[in-house]
């Protein structure tokens, strides 16, 4: 039999400054028309000095509350990100110390926007290993620092923010299973998505100033299309391998990246528009922090409720995808 693991805890955080879109006309060529018929996005959060490690804190500290875990029982910390707080030291060790404990073994995993659910699946693998593991997964994201605002195919997307978890093998009181899942991944699509610059593949030299390589750049067309059939495919094969169909699916909640991509998915899988969550409106796309958010939300205000049946699905940079299923 297969190790049972249990999500105990959930946490989130976003900082408090919000940018709405029709700030963001005062700054480049956008407008809140613009914004909410292709995207769906209405305000982000922005990070006013409040690094990756800070907001993944928070988001820890909630999510060990939860849970009912002392962080001193950590016993693995997976911290997912694409917007570390440095290069070296990884972001999970800053994560640790800031929570106060160490020993624990701490590390980032990056797999862009789908980093929440490549971290889960890891966990799964460590509790496999060793069943008294406590795994607490922090996608935490600060974007907005490695947005260039003045191009406004792309800042109008994103926003800051964290979403943590703790995993065990034990469910304490409100425990939620991960019944199976499925990652997958496809390098040809690199080009597509990127952050290079200070990359081996665009380093910089002292004296250099920064370009646009420094910064998200993206061919949203073709991310646009590869992402609604990536997330498509794999939740129907992740159905498939489970014995499931749409109809015992009781809420989808897909990477948050924009509204028509969601709605596209959810439309293509057959599931109504009732049974797919969104908070894409409010937060943009906080990457891997997206999905760790709205389930974290989502259990707060009640939509995910005891019994409930959730498939997770995202895609990000990569291109990295999966899906993963939750017994509430
Ligand atoms: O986690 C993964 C993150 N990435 C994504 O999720 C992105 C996926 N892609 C998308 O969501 C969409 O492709 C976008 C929302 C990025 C763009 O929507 P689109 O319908 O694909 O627009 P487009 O790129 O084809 O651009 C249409 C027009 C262009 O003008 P012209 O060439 O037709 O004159 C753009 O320059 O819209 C223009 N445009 C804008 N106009 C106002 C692009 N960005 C903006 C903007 N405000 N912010």
């Amino acid at each position: 039999m297969t190790q049972q693991v249990y999500i105990r805890g959930f946490g989130f955080n976003v900082p408090d400054k919000i940018v709405t879109n029709a700030e963001l006309e005062g700054s480049v060529d956008t407008s809140d028309e613009w914004i909410t018929s292709r995207t769906g996005i209405k305000q982000r959060h922005i990070s006013e000095g409040e690094v990756t490690s800070d907001l993944g804190a928070k988001a820890a500290r909630q999510a060990l509350a939860d849970a009912g875990i002392d962080a001193a029982d950590v016993t693995h910390i997976i911290c997912a990100t694409c917007s570390p707080d440095s290069y070296c030291p990884n972001t999970a060790t800053q994560i640790q110390h800031k929570l106060g404990i160490s020993g624990c073994m701490a590390f980032d995993l990056n797999a862009a926007c789908s980093g929440y659910l490549y971290s889960l699946q890891t966990a799964r693998g460590f509790i496999s290993a060793d069943p008294d593991s406590v795994v607490l997964i922090v996608a935490s994201e600060v974007l907005s620092v490695r947005t260039n605002w003045q191009d406004r195919t792309t800042c109008v997307l994103f926003g800051d923010g964290s979403g943590a978890a703790v995993v065990s093998a034990d469910k304490g009181e409100n425990g939620v299973e991960i019944l199976d899942a499925l990652m997958e991944s496809d390098g040809q699509y690199g080009d597509l998505l990127t952050i290079l610059g200070g990359g081996a593949e665009h380093p910089y030299k002292l004296g250099d100033t920064v370009d646009e390589a420094f910064f998200i750049q993206m061919n949203g067309r073709e991310v646009y299309k590869v992402a609604v059939r990536s997330m498509t495919q794999v939740c129907q094969r992740l159905m498939e391998k489970s014995g499931l169909t749409v109809d015992d699916i009781d809420v989808l909640i897909p990477h948050q990246a924009n509204l028509r991509i969601i709605e596209a998915v959810g439309k293509k899988l057959g599931i109504p528009e009732e049974r797919v969550f969104t908070n894409v409106q409010k937060y943009g796309n906080t990457s891997a922090a997206s999905v760790g958010i709205a389930l974290a939300e989502g259990r707060t205000q009640g939509d995910l409720e005891p019994g409930t049946l959730a498939m997770v699905t995202t895609f990000g940079s990569g291109f990295t995808w999966g899906a993963l299923l939750l017994q509430f």
